[in-house]
């Protein structure tokens, strides 16, 4: 089984960016814990990150056939974003949304997602740990 795991704008940021909301993690500290996770269960996962709106278009409308489940942190676009979501509604394959922050306790914006309800669930608020459950939550929804 094939998990793409697709980053929105900023995260190549993190370990810097707001540290007291984000920690001090970088991307490529999460990448690899999620590496470490997804080889003891047998997994490949792929990584990748753009501050482009449209380039996370392309990327889930080119995952159909390629990937079983895509763990998507849309960061920003999470809340403004409509071509993310039909990108999701369109290619249907099995999305997982992940934030590190938990996105209810912080400004109203980001309440609101545009991406939950074409997504299969989401998990939220666990910082660098929201990707590694990420791990099991898309093995657990390729074997129902
Ligand atoms: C985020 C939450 C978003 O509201 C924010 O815009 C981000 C990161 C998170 O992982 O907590 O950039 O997706």
């Amino acid at each position: 089984m094939k998990i793409l795991f697709l980053n929105g704008p900023n995260l190549n940021l993190l370990g810097q960016r707001e540290p007291e909301i984000y920690g001090r993690t970088t991307l490529a500290d999460i990448e690899a814990k999620v590496r470490s996770h997804a080889t003891e269960l047998q997994v490949a996962v792929e990584f990748r990150q753009s501050n482009q709106e449209g380039e996370l278009v392309d990327w889930i409308q080119q995952a159909k056939g390629q990937f079983e489940v895509i763990v998507l942190n849309a960061a920003a676009y999470t809340h403004t974003s409509v071509a993310l979501r039909d990108a999701i509604a369109a290619t249907g394959v099995p999305t997982i949304e992940i934030h590190l922050s938990n996105i209810h306790a912080r400004e109203e914006f980001r309440h609101k997602s545009l991406i939950a309800p074409v997504c299969r669930g989401q998990i939220l608020g666990f910082g660098a740990n929201s990707y590694v459950l990420a791990v099991n939550a898309a093995i657990g929804l390729d074997q129902r």
